[in-house]
């Protein structure tokens, strides 16, 4: 079984290339078949999500050319089918950007509805309702949602709890629907405003994104484009952490210093130095980390991806933390796992009661989901002795090359598949 195994100790040292944003491209890649010309997209990171958005596409008719490892041109003037229904398609949620991308081209969507997920429960509602104001019927029918408008009418949409898939979902099928669409109580996420940016540039009249109220002119159609995808900040925010708990000195670079605002501020408060340039972030913490409190909320507030980061490099800190989680019921199943490395957190209710330890002793822990997975990692790059990490398919679906851009900064870590790999990774470390 495919699991990374992990020497901790060594304090990473030096400069890392952070990728394109994950979220940003889940929502460019389905946003792309929109248009009947071919739109060519750049800085698309090359992890299991967006290759598994990419397949859907090929799977409905979509052409899709790899032209590098980051770059791919899409051409979705001969999609045959608007029905998405494989398995895999419910297992990743931003599936659902499908169905604002096919509803609003061609007014008919059948996308199977995104399942739920280790982080709670995660309604569409929001989607559905912004997709009925402008005039769609939407049913759910045998795990399909299914979406089918005459005709589109823009329309005044007030979202009830702040969501980025809502928004952008909205605001694909706004694109091309007849006259003005406003949101309200969108959300700002930096990725939100690079979509926005995307459709504009394939011809689409998309004003406010960045604000919490976002206003859609319709046009008739989308023309292609050239467009390369803003960087990664949650990348980018799991490395500065990953600084910080092993007393390291991490540059970040190919990053925009102004979205990682939040994140920046909480190392600084947390006793880091923290310098920023035009287009890097270095973070040096050469002493034992402070104590803090953090509540996770929509942006520019501290991001929801970034909560497992911290607990796990707070659980390090000395003295007594709260974290508090705000967007998902159930983001702190990591806990368990942290625990067999020597954590103390309670868990009330959404928040997180950290008592930090000096230091984590190596186990065998397993990733739950994606960004816990991640900072699981970190605790073993900190921690005393060896450590494996099971379950990194998740891990894998938003981070590119994690274990060599990690063995670049001097982590001593693999990815080993067999217990002879793993025997020889121990007496490779020593
Ligand atoms: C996106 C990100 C995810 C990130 C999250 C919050 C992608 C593919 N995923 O997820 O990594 O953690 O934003 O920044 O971009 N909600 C409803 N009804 C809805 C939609 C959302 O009640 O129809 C609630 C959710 O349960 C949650 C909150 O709104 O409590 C925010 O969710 P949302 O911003 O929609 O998250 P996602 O778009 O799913």
């Amino acid at each position: 079984m495919e699991q990374y195994a992990i020497k901790g100790g060594n304090p990473l040292v030096g400069e890392v290339e952070i990728g394109g944003a994950k979220n940003a491209a889940l929502a460019i890649l389905p946003a792309a078949i929109m248009s009947n010309d071919t739109v060519f997209i750049e800085n698309m990171p090359d992890v299991s999500d967006t290759n598994v958005l990419l397949q859907a596409m090929e799977s409905v008719g979509a052409v899709v050319e790899r032209v590098d490892r980051h770059s791919v041109k899409i051409n979705g003037a001969k999609i045959a089918d608007v029905r998405l229904d494989a398995d895999y398609i419910s297992k990743i949620r931003a599936s659902y950007y499908f169905l604002g991308a096919l509803l609003g081209k061609y007014k008919h969507a059948e996308v199977a509805l995104p399942g739920g997920c280790v982080i709670g429960s995660r309604p569409i509602d929001l989607h559905l309702k912004g997709f009925r104001a402008l005039g769609a019927e939407v049913k759910i029918e045998h795990g399909m949602v299914i979406a089918h408008a005459d005709k589109l009418v823009g329309a005044h949409i007030y979202l009830d709890t702040v969501s980025v898939g809502a928004t952008i979902n909205i605001m694909f099928a706004a694109a091309l629907a007849e006259g003005k669409t406003v949101i309200e109580n969108a959300a700002k996420e930096p990725h939100v405003v690079d979509v926005a940016n995307f459709l504009n540039s394939m011809g689409a009249n998309i004003k406010g994104a960045g604000t919490d109220v976002v206003r859609i002119t319709g046009v008739e159609k989308l023309h292609g484009s050239e467009y390369a995808i803003i960087p990664d900040q949650i990348e980018a925010g799991t490395f500065m952490f990953a600084a910080a708990i092993t007393k390291g000195d991490v540059t970040v670079k190919n990053v925009i210093p102004k979205h990682l605002e939040s994140t920046t501020a909480k190392l600084i408060e947390m006793g880091c130095e923290v310098e920023e340039s035009d287009d890097a972030v270095r973070v040096v913490a050469n002493k034992r980390l402070c104590p803090t409190h953090v509540k996770t909320l929509p942006y520019p507030g501290f991001p929801t991806d970034m909560q497992p980061q911290i607990t796990v490099a707070l659980a390090m800190a000395e003295g007594t933390s709260i974290v508090t989680e705000s967007i998902f019921e159930n983001r702190f199943k990591y806990v368990d796992e942290l625990a067999k490395m020597g954590s103390l957190i309670k868990v009330e209710g959404n928040s997180a009661i950290i008592t930090g330890v000096e230091r984590y002793t190596g186990a065998n822990v397993t990733a739950p989901d994606l960004r816990a997975g991640a900072a699981l990692v970190m605790a073993c790059l900190a921690a005393e002795g060896f450590s494996t990490v099971e379950d990194i398919k998740y891990i894998e679906r938003g981070y590119e090359d994690f274990p060599a851009k990690l063995q670049s900064l001097g982590a001593q870590i693999d990815k080993v598949e067999t217990e002879r790999d793993l025997q020889k990774f121990k007496l490779k470390v020593g």
